[in-house]
């Protein structure tokens, strides 16, 4: 669907009109739809909202550009990260949820620029959810972030994201003041069952 904001996306409204929406952020090759099923999973009655990367790269979809695996196009990552803040504002006055807290949840690219939207616009995301992310930008002064509540997955084995990337992202949102739980998966990038249940655990603990 596409309406006020120039993203094309899907909006599935929630059960529970209190609750935290979702912010679904897919990974490199997917789309708006990959990560309904997850997010329905994670918060059974929250809406969702769920945006399409606007990048093409060989045919596949992402949210900002990259010069190689890991090595990101800052500029473009700057620029993508302000579009996606402008989605969100104009979602929330487009779907009504203007009052509710709101949850990011990304895969891979998706939490890459997550992470960079948390880093940005400290008062946007209450938590985030974020799996395989790698350090987005180094920030020159620590972003606020003493109310954002962090969950990282990261891959023991992951061929994209070094586990010393994983222990900077960390500490960059500490250093910031966010409070950090790391969850270490035993294999790789790709997802396993240990992720979402650390996740919904860590959610709903
Ligand atoms: C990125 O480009 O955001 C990371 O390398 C992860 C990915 O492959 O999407």
């Amino acid at each position: 669907m596409t309406a006020a904001t120039d993203f094309i996306h899907r909006f599935v409204p929630g059960r529970d009109p209190d609750a935290p929406v979702l912010l679904l952020l897919h990974g490199t090759g997917g789309d708006e739809n990959d990560l309904i099923e997850l997010g329905r999973r994670l918060m059974p009655g929250s809406a969702l909202i769920s945006p399409r990367g606007k990048i093409l790269e060989n045919g596949m979809l992402r949210f900002f550009r990259r010069l190689a695996e890991g090595v990101f196009d800052l500029p473009d990552l700057k620029r993508r990260t302000d579009e996606l803040a402008g989605f969100i504002s104009a979602s929330r006055s487009q779907y009504g949820w203007e009052k509710n807290k709101l949850i990011a949840v990304g895969y891979s690219n998706g939490a890459n620029i997550a992470a960079s939207l948390a880093l940005s616009y400290p008062e946007v995301l209450s938590q985030a959810v974020l799996f395989r992310a790698m350090v987005p930008f180094r920030p020159d002064v620590p972003a606020k972030l003493d109310k954002l509540k962090l969950f990282l997955s990261a891959g023991r084995h992951d061929q994209i994201v070094p586990v010393e990337n994983t222990l900077e992202l960390k500490q960059i949102f500490e250093t910031s003041g966010a409070q950090v739980f790391l969850h270490w998966h035993p294999g790789g990038h790709p997802l396993g069952p240990d992720d979402i249940e650390a996740a919904s655990k860590w959610l709903h603990g």
